[in-house]
């Protein structure tokens, strides 16, 4: 896979910017064009360029760190990990479902919101996934969402896709809904996400769900996600547990949570 882009990350310190308006340059015969880190779709076009940026230069290390985790919640049960049916939401263009078809897993189910994911995802790592979804979950409709149960999913994964206007709560409860009751769950967030300060709707959905009835936490591991433009750490939580019940349609409003 090409990975001899040529970027440029600015001249200017981006300590001022949200980890979603971050940005680089790259150079393609001659013309230099601005990508902001949120630009999915620009940046998935260009094959290996989102490997460049977020792996190589920036030590991107979430989806080994969040399949580990998994591995390890699961250790401490009589499931075994490859017997995994997982839907991995926000799936982009297959880090994570490369991450854990090492260890191997029974199903991979990918779903996006943007084309540019899935198309990257097949050309990059083709057969990877059994089958890949573009969908919105927030406006999911019966058929699909159907079809999508009828892969019977025991896991769900979602890695570097929650908070900053990427997954909003209600999708991320639509998918918790779609596995299976006990199915395994793991995700990755922002260490600020745990803050009680931090009154967002998405950070206190998952505070909600993470200390709720309807799933038991069997890891949370603090970790370097990445680093910076500017070469600091930005520290996540790796979290994975067991879902206990689906989540109400209800929940968010009874938690004063804006519904997206
Ligand atoms: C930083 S990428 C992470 C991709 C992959 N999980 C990984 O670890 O490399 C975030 C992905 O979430 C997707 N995304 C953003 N909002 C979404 C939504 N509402 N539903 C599904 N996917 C979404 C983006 O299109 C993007 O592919």
């Amino acid at each position: 896979m090409q990975r001899q882009h040529i970027i440029q990350f600015p001249k200017k310190k981006a300590h001022n910017l949200r980890q979603d308006e971050v940005y680089f340059h790259i150079q393609e015969k001659g013309t230099q064009r601005k990508i902001r880190f949120h630009d999915y779709d620009k940046i998935y076009q260009v094959q290996g360029l989102y490997e460049q940026i977020f792996y190589d230069r920036l030590k991107c290390i979430s989806p080994g760190k969040v399949t580990s985790i998994l591995q390890s919640a699961i250790n401490q049960s009589e499931d075994t990990f490859t017997e995994l049916r997982v839907l991995d939401l926000g799936a982009g263009n297959g880090m994570m479902g490369e991450a854990l078809k090492k260890h191997g897993v029974s199903r991979l189910i990918g779903v996006d919101i943007i084309p540019e994911a899935r198309d990257a995802a097949l050309r990059d790592r083709p057969g990877l996934y059994d089958a890949y979804y573009i969908e919105d979950f927030t406006k999911l409709n019966d058929d699909t969402g159907e079809e999508l149960a009828s892969w019977q999913c025991n896991c769900m994964v979602t890695v570097a896709a929650l908070g900053f206007g990427d997954i909003p709560p209600k999708a991320f409860i639509v998918a918790f809904n779609l596995i299976e009751s006990k199915g395994w769950v793991a995700f990755n967030i922002k260490e600020t996400f745990f803050d009680t300060r931090d009154e967002s709707g998405f950070s206190k959905m998952i505070r909600e769900i993470v200390f709720s009835e309807y799933m038991d936490v069997y890891i949370i591991e603090r970790y370097r996600h990445r680093l910076s433009i500017e070469g600091e750490p930005l520290y996540y939580f790796a979290i994975a547990g067991r879902k206990k019940a689906d989540i109400p349609a209800e929940f968010l409003e009874s938690k004063g949570i804006v519904v997206a």
